[in-house]
């Protein structure tokens, strides 16, 4: 890879709790994605998949290691970014097995909230909304309460909303998981193009069998730690 990583992990560890009780589940975690890769990352319940996302989604505060975004020290044993928050949400895109839409916004106003957090204007941030939604095949929800919408569809909008600040980073734990077949591929399809129209790199935690072939390059992660399997297309 000549390109500058846009994720890299060397050595990440972390540890829940301390003394006897203390849990290892990430045991040195080495990985490196360019932009607009789409990865895999596979593996047994509890091995370590979620919490290598909420670290790297400065979620949760790995205990030794480093992280790098785009070649800067995020992390380097302690947290090289002052300010967490504004790192989560210009940077770093979240897509969850439940879609964990706002149920008073409209479908609009969910996709629209992060940018106008970030300071877009209202008008603006919504013509964004509005444009993803129907990149996403969505816009025809655009005005409705995301209760009111099926499954996929507000797998959809999550995937809007995770879009919305253009971050160089999508972390996707398990995001096709309440799909079917159909849709599911249809999912992974949006992330492959998405990365490819704005050099998204992209980690995907996945149990589906359907999309693991769709991956050009798979992660397994293991008792914490990740051995890379290339795919031969
Ligand atoms: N907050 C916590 N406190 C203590 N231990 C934790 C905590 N969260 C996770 N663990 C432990 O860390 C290990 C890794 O958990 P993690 O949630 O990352 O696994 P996972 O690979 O995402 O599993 P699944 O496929 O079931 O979602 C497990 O042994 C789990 O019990
Ligand atoms: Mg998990």
């Amino acid at each position: 890879m000549n390109t500058t990583p846009a994720i890299e992990l060397r050595g990440l560890c972390k540890r829940y709790g301390s003394g006897d009780t203390a849990v290892d589940a990430l045991k040195g975690v080495d990985m490196r994605i360019a932009p607009g890769e789409v990865v895999g990352l596979v593996g047994p319940s509890g091995s370590g998949k979620s919490t290598l996302l909420k670290s790297l989604g400065a979620v949760i505060d790995p205990t030794a290691g480093q992280m790098f975004l785009g070649g800067e020290a995020i992390f380097d044993g302690v947290w090289k970014v002052k300010d967490l928050r504004t790192l989560r949400r210009d940077r770093i895109g979240f897509v969850f097995q439940a879609p964990y839409l706002i149920p008073f916004l409209d479908v609009t106003d969910n996709v629209a909230l992060l940018p106008m957090l970030a300071g877009k204007s209202n008008k603006e941030a919504r013509r964004r909304a509005l444009e993803l939604l129907e990149a996403l095949d969505v816009a025809h929800r655009a005005k409705s309460n995301p209760s009111l919408l099926s499954g996929g569809e507000q797998q959809r909008v999550s995937i809007a909303r995770a879009l919305a600040n253009n971050p160089p980073v999508i972390l996707a734990d398990e995001p096709t998981a309440p799909l079917d077949g159909e849709r599911a591929l249809a999912v992974v399809k949006i992330l492959n193009d998405m990365a490819q129209q704005h050099q998204t790199a992209i980690i995907v935690v996945t149990h589906d069998e359907k999309i693991i072939p769709t991956f050009k390059r798979l992660y397994h992660i293991r008792d914490g730690k990740t051995y890379e399997e290339s795919v031969s297309t």
